[in-house]
């Protein structure tokens, strides 16, 4: 649930490739809205109940409109599947204020922005927000077909076209992202930022390692994941709510915690985007997400409802 919520409205949309649409939100008033940064993204309410969070992929120095790229996922039932069909211009909708959890180092000497498919909506508004710094950047664009590559027309308009690669699969090697070639000399001054398909992420923080980055200097943020929220049955003692749940083995915490009335707050719901972060009092948490880092993964006092789990009897949460 949003309680911070906008009431926007639908100006434009537009198909931008095979089963991408742009939203282009305003205000219903005209007024300015709420600024961002580069990475950041909005919660859209997509039914009561139901959020689903997109980046905002224009320019921040754009106060007027929030432009967010939405990819009809093949798996979808709710979510992306009903903003194709039933979103339509004139239409309001509720979005939480804009969000960050993919910064841009604004004083980085160089940037590569690398983003796979639909990963290539917050890169955009990065490559928006580094040109009008002045700033040194690349941008590779990863796509399996012409096709399904969205705002390539922008992209080939816009003041800094010279520096985007368009990398098509079906084109062949030679059109194909070389990532070796691309991180083989890492420079202490430089930062890398990658957004796309987990194994599209996976390879590239691979291959950054392996060329030695500092991890510090590479960043992303999954636009899909895949994580399975079932395992063994725990009870969670929810202390704000004062209410003992049990936690069947088929179910997240998050819908174990709503089945009986506790709110929990959601958008990706699977493991991706930080919302459902919760506080641990006691217990220990069996970490699926994608979010949290290796040393707040170990440190153990915070879980994400939407799938991870427990792996001791019981888990005392701060909800
Ligand atoms: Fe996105 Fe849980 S709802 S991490």
């Amino acid at each position: 649930m949003m309680s911070d919520r906008l009431i926007v409205q639908i100006q434009r949309r537009v198909h931008e490739a095979h089963a991408i649409v742009s939203l282009e939100l305003v205000d219903p008033t005209g007024a300015e809205l709420p600024p961002f940064e580069a990475g950041a993204h909005v919660e859209v309410e997509v039914e009561p109940g139901l959020t689903r969070h997109y980046s905002i992929c224009n320019s921040p120095q754009e106060r007027n409109r929030y432009v967010l790229g939405i990819l009809r996922e093949p798996s979808s039932k709710g979510g992306s599947a009903t903003i194709h069909q039933l979103f339509h211009e004139g239409m309001r909708i509720k979005i939480s204020p804009p969000r960050n959890q993919f910064r841009l180092n604004e004083s980085a000497a160089h940037s590569l922005l690398v983003a796979g498919g639909i990963g290539i909506t917050p890169l955009l508004a990065m490559a928006w927000r580094l040109h009008a710094l002045g700033a040194s950047f690349e941008l590779h664009y990863c796509v399996r077909t012409r096709a399904r590559a969205a705002f390539i027309e922008m992209l080939n308009q816009s003041p800094f076209a010279d520096s985007v690669t368009l990398h098509c699969d079906e084109e062949g090697d030679s059109s194909r992202l070389d990532m070796q070639a691309l991180l083989q000399n890492p420079r202490s001054d430089a930062h890398v930022y990658v957004c796309g398909p987990e194994g599209f992420i996976n390879a590239l923080t691979y291959r950054a390692r392996d060329c030695a980055w500092n991890d510090a200097n590479v960043h992303h943020e999954f636009f899909a994941a895949t994580v399975s929220t079932s395992g063994s049955s725990f009870v969670v003692q929810a202390t704000r709510s004062g209410l003992s749940v049990d936690v069947p083995a088929d179910k997240s915490i998050a819908q174990a915690l709503l089945d009986v009335g506790i709110d929990v707050p959601l958008s990706c719901e699977q493991g991706v985007c930080g919302t459902c972060v919760t506080r641990v009092i006691d217990g220990v948490p069996e970490h699926r997400d994608l979010f949290l880092t290796a040393d707040e993964r170990a440190a153990n006092d915070r879980i994400m409802l939407c799938c991870s789990r427990a792996s001791s009897g019981i888990l005392i949460l701060d909800i």
